[in-house]
């Protein structure tokens, strides 16, 4: 049967990718409310359609930190991806620079910043960073990235541990032992082995910086002229402290339900974030995406970016490159049909007014 879908790759991927890894990529923390979540709060938005306003053809280019990308969305951080596929890394990062959209690389990756910057030269390419204990070593990745042409720094600020994922617990996840961190050969320890719980945990408690505080975040803004970008942000409150600190982006998101469960879905946060900040920064959003009408209803609601995660994995596994291009071409496609029977030319003509909470209709 044809590929259709983004949730038609998932049914596909969960047949042939490994039981552990599987897991890893799938699951959410806890009982997986939030998980749950993500999706559902998507489905309870409505789009409002405008008739009459059609053209030949939408303009779906997007601008952020004075780079160019043909589509406004990307692909999230993602650890570990050659679990999915022998590429892994670089084979999503091919994709999506050969059409254009966004790519963020995640510190614990098979592939390394060099790498990623071989397989996809000039592609505006971001860099997604973890604090470790050891600071020295943080800020030799963020020199590597800034040498290997990466254009923003997001630092990820809601993982100074990682979240309880049941499946990793059970399955003791470890990484299979020919593939490494891959950057950090030569520095640090490369390999995840479970001491008897989930390896990545465990290895998150031996590394990262427990201690994680606004500090961090002016340390990294001292010595980077890269985009500081932060990821993880869900509350007003916090998107305040970090544009008032100086950041140049805010990513909404809950880190695909990966940490505390119970969190709001990150489209629930977004409208939150947005009033509180989206005329000081640039607000992008992750978290459930699964459908060309789910990045519409983002960027009606004040997202400048929307990123995906785990379905570039489905992509990944299923495919490769061409995979994770595959699923890049149904969202475009999704997204312009919304764009089109909206009566949207442009993205920046995708407003507030273009979707309304089920509620809004319930009284009917
Ligand atoms: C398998 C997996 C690994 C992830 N690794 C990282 C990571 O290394 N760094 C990070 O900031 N976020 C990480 N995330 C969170 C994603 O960046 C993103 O916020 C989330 O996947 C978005 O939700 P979605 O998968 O529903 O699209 C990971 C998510 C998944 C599913």
């Amino acid at each position: 049967m044809a590929l259709v879908s983004l949730k038609d790759y998932e049914k596909r991927a969960c047949d042939i990718i490994p039981p552990i890894a599987l897991g890893y990529f799938r699951s959410g923390a806890g009982d997986e409310l939030s998980l749950k979540l993500n999706r559902i709060c998507f489905d309870r938005l409505r789009i409002r359609p405008r008739m009459l306003n059609s053209s030949a053809s939408r303009d779906m280019t997007a601008n952020l930190f004075g780079q160019r990308y043909a589509v406004p969305f990307g692909i999230s951080p993602m650890a570990m991806q050659r679990m999915a596929h022998p590429e892994g890394e670089v084979a999503n990062a091919k994709a999506a620079a050969s059409r254009g959209a966004g790519f963020t690389l995640s510190t614990i990756a098979t592939s390394s910043i060099e790498e990623i910057a071989a397989g996809a030269p000039n592609s505006p390419k971001w860099f997604q960073l973890y604090i470790y204990k050891d600071r020295k070593l943080t800020e030799s990745l963020v020199r590597r990235a800034e040498k290997a042409g990466f254009k923003a720094i997001v630092l990820t600020v809601d993982a100074p541990m990682f979240g309880l994922r049941r499946s990793d617990m059970r399955n003791k996840f470890s990484l299979a032992p020919h593939l490494t961190l891959a950057n950090f050969e030569g520095h640090l320890a490369t390999s995840v082995q479970s001491k008897g719980g989930s390896g990545i945990n465990e290895y998150v408690t031996q590394q990262l910086d427990p201690t994680l505080s606004w500090e961090d975040v002016k340390w990294l803004l001292n010595f980077t002229k890269l985009p500081v970008i932060v990821k993880g942000i869900l509350t007003r409150e916090d998107a305040i402290i970090a544009v008032d600190m100086g950041v140049h982006g805010i990513w909404v998101s809950n880190h695909g339900a990966r940490q505390i469960d119970s969190v709001p879905a990150s489209i629930e946060a977004l409208p939150e974030v947005v009033a509180a900040v989206g005329d000081r920064t640039t607000i992008v959003m992750d978290g459930g995406v699964t459908e060309g009408t789910d990045i519409f209803k983002a960027l009606a609601l004040g997202a400048k970016m929307v990123f995906l995660g785990r379905p570039t994995l489905w992509g990944l596994a299923v495919d490769g490159q061409q995979g994770v291009e595959h699923i890049l071409d149904i969202l475009r496609k999704e997204l312009d049909v919304a764009m089109a029977l909206a009566g949207c030319k442009s993205v920046a003509d995708i407003s507030r007014n273009h979707v309304a909470h089920e509620s809004t209709y319930a009284k009917l």
